[in-house]
């Protein structure tokens, strides 16, 4: 099969590092100012460009045409094993996130059924009283400050636990939380290093993340074994694991669900997060939402079946995630001879695909820099030129969950408290393996 789109178009090079170019490539100016200099070669270099990470060559791909190829129409020349995703599955196991070929498609096809729209009136209902009970304790704790991220990150562990486990999670979150982003924070380092650390320093992080890690799947094996002691319930992830694959060892389940603790909890509170800034940064945006939940005036709380009619909030977190797609950029291999655009991949040339970029690219996007929901009210935008959770036989598995949550705490969030944005001038991108916010986002209370 070839990739047959009329245009072809020409390889862009950017320029190579200044003086240690012809040996490092592009990899110092990646690491000090990775998503700038990413954006700037779009504009300048156009949608097909080749960069050098050493010695590897990797080719970024912005036309969404060729994207949707690599993704979908020959995502098998175009497999998950870059070192990133290989970094990555130190701390999360051989799970569905990491895995490629048929231990993938094993384990892809016993989760799917946990995440289709038959499951979803057990998460509906879930999603719900997990939002409402969010917002009763933090109308009941009489604060007046409020710190978003970690109200966001508390939240989706919550949602996670009580899906999965059907277990209030209480403390535990916290501490899943902590060991997870000492994991993660380590292996972004690891990620975006050239220099290697001096002996002492790199010896001590690899003490850190040994321990971090032996805690996290202490506390991931209490919680399954605790699930297996329970009565059967089919909507309990793992005793539909165990009865699905009852060969597997306890190694297997643990690496599940570390890695649906990883990709679904992280994700979706940035976007939680996200959204609460542009509230603060975007005059008029918050009002434009109070104004549409108001035909709910007379409902406490706003559930799953009231979302479906709340259409300004869907474009305003489309635009979210179209500024700030958590998933910012990610990988694929190419391991079998191709033509891209007239030009030969070879097998190990490492695609670079970036929803960032493809969120901002001028040639897909009218003023791509503009915080404008209503772009959203058309159907006219190309598959691959929005995609916030991936494309493909890859794709999010969580999609449909992880919008069913944040709808529902925003709704509601907005509907039962008042309250103003207080730091949102002092925030920037931070692009390291999620796309975060670069301070926690801090909000004064009112209640109403
Ligand atoms: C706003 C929230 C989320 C965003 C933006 C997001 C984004 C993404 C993206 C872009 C991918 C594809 C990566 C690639 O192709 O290399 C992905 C894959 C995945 N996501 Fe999400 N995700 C979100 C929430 C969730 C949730 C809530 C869960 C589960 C509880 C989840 C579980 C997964 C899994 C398991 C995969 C791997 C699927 C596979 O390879 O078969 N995600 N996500």
């Amino acid at each position: 099969m070839q990739y047959k789109h009329q245009k072809h178009l020409p390889l862009g090079h950017p320029p190579r590092d200044n003086f240690f170019g012809f040996l490092t490539g592009h990899i110092l100016t990646l690491r000090q100012h990775r998503l700038d200099f990413m954006m700037e070669s779009m504009i300048k270099y156009g949608d097909f460009v080749e960069m050098k990470l050493l010695n590897k060559k990797t080719f970024i791909l912005t036309d969404p045409n060729a994207v949707g190829w690599v993704l979908k129409y020959n995502a098998n020349t175009y497999p998950k094993n870059t070192p990133g995703y290989k970094k990555v599955s130190k701390v999360i196991g051989n799970g569905v996130f990491t895995e490629v070929g048929d231990s993938w498609k094993e384990i892809r096809k016993v989760l799917q059924p946990f995440f289709n729209p038959k499951k979803f009136d057990f998460y509906n209902q879930t999603v719900n009283k997990v939002a409402q009970h969010t917002i009763l304790k933090i109308r009941n704790s009489n604060v007046n400050e409020l710190n978003i991220s970690h109200f966001a990150t508390e939240y989706t562990l919550q949602v996670l636990g009580k899906i999965f486990f059907s277990e209030n999670l209480g403390d535990e979150v916290m501490k899943i939380y902590e060991h997870l982003s000492i994991l993660i924070e380590i292996t972004e380092n690891q990620l975006t290093e050239f220099i290697p650390l001096p002996f002492g320093a790199s010896k001590k992080r690899r003490k850190d993340f040994k321990y971090s890690l032996s805690i996290l799947d202490n506390l991931i094996m209490n919680l399954i074994n605790d699930a297996r002691k329970k009565e059967f319930d089919s909507n309990n992830l793992i005793h539909s694991l165990v009865k699905a694959c009852p060969e597997k060892d306890d190694q297997f389940f643990l690496d599940q669900v570390k890695t649906l603790a990883f990709a679904g909890h992280e994700t979706s509170a940035n976007i939680i997060s996200w959204c609460f800034y542009f509230l603060g940064n975007e005059p008029g945006q918050l009002d434009i939402l109070k104004n549409e939940l108001d035909k709910f005036s007379d409902k406490k709380w706003i559930d799953n079946e009231d979302i479906h009619s709340l259409y300004k909030l869907d474009h305003f977190i489309n635009e979210v995630m179209r500024m700030r797609p958590p998933a910012w950029s990610f990988g694929r291999l190419c391991i079998q001879k191709d033509i891209i655009h007239g030009t030969d991949v070879i097998p190990g040339t490492l695609i670079t695909i970036s929803p960032y970029l493809m969120h901002h690219n001028p040639r897909l996007w009218k003023n791509p820099n503009q915080f404008n929901p209503e772009r959203f009210q058309t159907d006219d935008i190309h598959p691959f030129a929005f995609i916030p959770f991936g494309a493909g036989q890859r794709v999010c598995i969580g999609d449909r969950l992880a919008r069913l949550e944040i709808k529902l705490i925003l709704a509601n969030f907005i509907k039962q408290i008042d309250f103003t944005v207080t730091n949102y001038k002092d925030i920037e991108m931070e692009p390291l393996i999620a796309l975060r916010p670069s301070k926690e986002i801090l909000i004064d209370l009112k209640f109403k």
